[in-house]
């Protein structure tokens, strides 16, 4: 069973004293990025928390969801429907998990239902396979790959068993992007396999150059149809507003009128409040554009301070760093010398990863170090972590 990566930190860090005073690294949670507009909205809606919210959305929030993807890629404009294409999610991460509950139900001749998961990943995809008895099939994503899964090796007989591919771009933990022909690749096996892309977005707006291709303007760019894909977003990266708790689900119609009724009996809804929130958040992009310029410099910081050591090179996307640590005895010994030594929380990429057929865990030598503080907060932890390890 899959387990939480930072409980698993917190076991191998309990009881170890650390060298200063901590600095948290490990968790991808973006900090002092309130945007202004949230206490207002929120107090102008209170009395709502007193009703159950439509788990559909209210009508104002799907199309301001629409009008975001219709603005963010300009193929798609006008061709977003909030009525048929879109449904509100109480954060990504619930989304993630339950969709496969729908993805399964429709291909029930299907006797070894499999789900193709990146390896690394985001360990609600190993949840949801696990909960829904479909077989996961990690594919390695490590630097042999250029940190993609290498679509063109997927075995035939596996793609045929399949019911959901998952993808994420730009990448958690190593911030690569995928193409626009390794999106249309995905898209195409999708089709002609009759799985589902469940393409996970959340890190599309946190980039260093230029905004990440999406997999909703590839499907259409390609077909002029959104069949077989959907997108997961999420205010928690793009907004810094991970403890909202507000995301979206939106793409290929008929299995958003799938999900849509498993969710009304199995799925939490967004608030009230939070659902006027999140039209204010997807209508506004001066406080997305803040939190770029913070997480930029922290990545000047990480070039600057890390120059080439352990790996280092910046990445497309996300916030960040997937340090090589084979030099230090491996990501959990490195954790454990960097939180004894200096006091910085980071994660081991083995929590991220599952053994693959080799048993070799493909995120051993590494740590995950996320870049989400503020400017002077990251300086001194990257300046701890290069004085503590060399
Ligand atoms: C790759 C990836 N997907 C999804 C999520 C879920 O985010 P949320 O549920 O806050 O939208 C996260 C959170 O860290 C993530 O890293």
């Amino acid at each position: 069973m899959v387990r939480s990566p930072f409980q698993r930190l917190a076991s191998l860090l309990d009881g170890l004293t650390p060298g200063a005073s901590p600095i948290d690294l490990s968790l991808g949670e973006p900090k002092s990025l309130m945007p202004p507009f949230l206490g207002p909205v929120l107090q102008e809606h209170l009395p709502e928390f007193g009703r159950y919210p439509p788990i559909r959305g209210i009508p104002a929030l799907r199309q301001a969801i629409a009008a975001w993807i219709d603005r963010r890629y300009t193929i798609l404009e006008g061709r977003i429907d909030p009525e048929r294409h879109v449904l509100p999610l109480n954060g990504s991460r619930e989304g993630l998990f339950s969709a496969i509950f729908p993805a399964l139900a429709r291909k029930p001749s299907v006797a070894a239902p499999a789900v193709l998961i990146p390896n690394p990943f985001y360990q609600a995809y190993g949840a949801a396979a696990a909960a829904s008895g479909a077989e996961p099939i990690f594919l390695p994503s490590n630097a042999a790959t250029e940190f993609l899964p290498e679509l063109n090796k997927i075995d035939a007989v596996i793609l045929q068993r399949a019911v959901a591919l998952y993808l994420n771009s730009p990448s958690n933990p190593q911030g690569t992007v995928a193409s626009r022909a390794y999106l249309a690749h995905a898209i195409e096996l999708a089709r002609n396999f009759d799985f589902l892309l469940f393409a996970d977005e959340c890190y599309s707006e946190i980039y260093s150059d230029a905004p990440p291709p999406g997999a909703l303007e590839t499907a259409y760019a390609k077909t002029g149809s959104l069949a077989n894909v959907v997108v997961f977003q999420s205010l928690s990266k793009r907004s810094g507003l991970p403890g909202l708790r507000s995301g979206f689900v939106a793409g290929d119609p008929d299995f958003i009128v799938g999900f849509g009724r498993f969710r009304n009996v199995a799925c939490p809804q967004v608030p009230l409040p939070v659902q006027h929130v999140s039209v204010a958040a997807w209508g506004d992009e001066d406080h997305v554009e803040k939190g770029r310029v913070l997480y930029r410099e922290n990545f000047d910081f990480a070039d600057a301070i890390l120059d080439r050591r352990y790996g280092y090179r910046r990445p497309q996307g996300a916030f960040f760093l997937w340090l090589n640590m084979a030099d230090f005895g491996g990501g959990e010994a490195a954790a454990t010398t960097l939180w004894k030594g200096c006091g910085v929380r980071v994660l081991p990429g083995a929590y991220l990863a599952q053994a693959g057929l080799d048993g070799a865990n493909p995120g051993r030598d590494y740590i995950r170090v996320a870049l989400v503080h503020d400017r002077d907060t990251t300086r001194a932890a990257l300046t701890r972590i290069v004085a503590t390890l060399g």
